[in-house]
């Protein structure tokens, strides 16, 4: 069969060949960017006399024909045609004759991928941030009803202080708020245009570079053509910030497959997205999260590869690059499933407000409550106050009692300095609360701060 480019060889192109050359199996993913790309350089082609009316309007008619073949399923995606794009250009002349082997004019298959992915990576970084505002707003309302929700505050994966169970989903908001911002900003710094760069060097065609971009929604062209061909930044972008987004969601899976385990017992995830085992009858397994920290290997592995496939590629463009997508459409399907999963199952899930409070009983929560009273009530510099404290926990752990639960007779054999209100100072309610500092665990800025996440998805 005759390729596109096939002027200048004699023999055909063997068949190991097309199977080993093609994106045309997987860069169809970009049929509808290449679609539009097209009619835009049409458009502007017509506009600046390149091409007659009536060749744009035929040009218009056999692009919008392929498209619904491609929708419907009768479109013949031939792998020796190599690319989306020679696929496309090939049936396009089949339908309309000549005007469709003008459409090249000016451009070249290198700026045209480099549109084609580059629009359809920035439309993903908007749904992503959708995606992502409508997981927020499930943690925020689990986070707004359990603003009082003791809980053992960790360092270590060690008993630290006592939180509350709202702040500790504000953590994941702060995050997930971030990479929101991420895949902003990558979409901000990578909406130019590359179409019109052509093959590396741009064209002697009078070509309108503002208006193409403009009818693609780009803001601006792009100032070098020898870059604009060979860059993939956007590609990588996506991919850090899709590994970032799953590293917060790892971490946060982490947690749920503790809190559901007997051990912890603070949710329960529901039915609908829970998994049985096939020999133990009793058993209600995390599936979603341990899938979700699983996942994020996998986009990690994407970036790496990606990275590696940049990494010393002469300018400009170079068939490496073709490497770049199909890593890129998997991380970001596993980025929209994830978020989407996610999102349920913390809608879905049982907070065992009980479990969580009864946890903060042990582990001796309120000894840094205990020396920041000798601090405060008694004068005693922190060192030292930090070295009584130590007793008054090694007493508690002979009498097996938490810290919270010893007499005050106790304490005071250790320190005679200390009198009856220390009692308020081991409260555990009163020694989340006594954190107030700007961005602290105590419940009024703990609303504070999910009023600040809420207001956010207002925006
Ligand atoms: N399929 C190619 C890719 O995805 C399109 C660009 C090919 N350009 C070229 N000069 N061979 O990168």
């Amino acid at each position: 069969m005759s390729k596109m480019w096939s002027g200048r060889f004699s023999a055909n192109a063997s068949s190991l060949l097309d199977e080993f050359n093609a994106s045309i199996m997987y860069d169809r993913e970009l049929y509808i960017e290449d679609i539009e790309g097209s009619l835009a350089h049409a458009s502007m082609l017509a506009k600046q006399a390149i091409l007659t009316t009536e060749e744009l309007k035929d040009i218009i008619n056999g692009l919008n024909t392929v498209k619904q073949e491609i929708e419907e399923g009768t479109f013949e995606w031939n792998i020796a045609d190599e690319d989306l794009h020679m696929g496309i250009e090939k049936r396009l002349t089949a339908l309309i004759g000549d005007a469709g082997k003008k459409l090249h004019t000016g451009r070249s298959r290198n700026d045209q991928v480099a549109v084609d992915f580059r629009r359809w990576t920035l439309k993903k970084n908007l749904q992503i941030v959708d995606a992502l505002k409508n997981l927020m707003h499930e943690v925020l309302v689990v986070a707004s009803k359990h603003t009082e929700t003791l809980i053992p505050g960790m360092t270590h994966l060690q008993h630290a202080q006592p939180t509350n169970f709202g702040f500790h989903l504000g953590a994941y908001l702060a995050m997930f708020k971030r990479d929101i911002a991420r895949f902003e900003d990558s979409y901000k710094r990578n909406n130019i245009s590359p179409l019109g760069c052509a093959a590396l060097a741009g064209t002697p065609h009078n070509l309108d570079r503002d208006m193409t971009a403009t009818l693609l929604g780009f803001d601006s062209v792009s100032t070098n053509c020898l870059d604009t061909v060979s860059d993939r930044d956007f590609a990588l972008e996506i991919l850090f910030n899709i590994s970032t987004m799953m590293m917060h969601i790892s971490r946060l899976s982490e947690e749920l497959v503790m809190w559901s385990s007997y051990e912890f017992g603070f949710v329960e995830l529901s039915d609908e997205y829970s998994t049985g085992s096939s020999i133990m009858p009793q058993k209600k397994n995390p599936d979603v999260p341990e899938l979700l920290r699983g996942k994020t290997g996998r986009v990690y592995g994407s970036l790496m590869g990606l990275l590696t496939v940049m990494k010393g590629l002469p300018l400009a463009y170079n068939k490496d690059t073709q490497e770049d997508k199909e890593g890129v459409f998997d991380a970001v399907k596993t980025a929209e499933i994830s978020l989407e999963i996610l999102a349920e199952a913390i809608k879905t899930m049982d907070v065992k407000a009980d479990n969580m409070e009864a946890a903060c009983a042990v582990g001796h929560l309120a000894a840094t409550d205990l020396a920041d009273y000798l601090v405060e009530k008694c004068n005693i510099p922190f060192r030292e106050a930090h070295f009584i404290t130590g007793h008054a926990v090694a007493k508690s752990e002979e009498l097996n009692i938490d810290l919270s639960s010893i007499d005050f007779s106790e304490l005071k054999k250790i320190d005679a300095r200390i009198n009856e209100d220390v009692m308020e100072f081991l409260v555990l309610r009163n020694s989340m609360n006594a954190r107030k500092s700007a961005g602290g665990t105590a419940t009024i800025r703990t609303i504070e701060q999910l009023k600040f996440f809420k207001d956010f998805l207002k925006g």
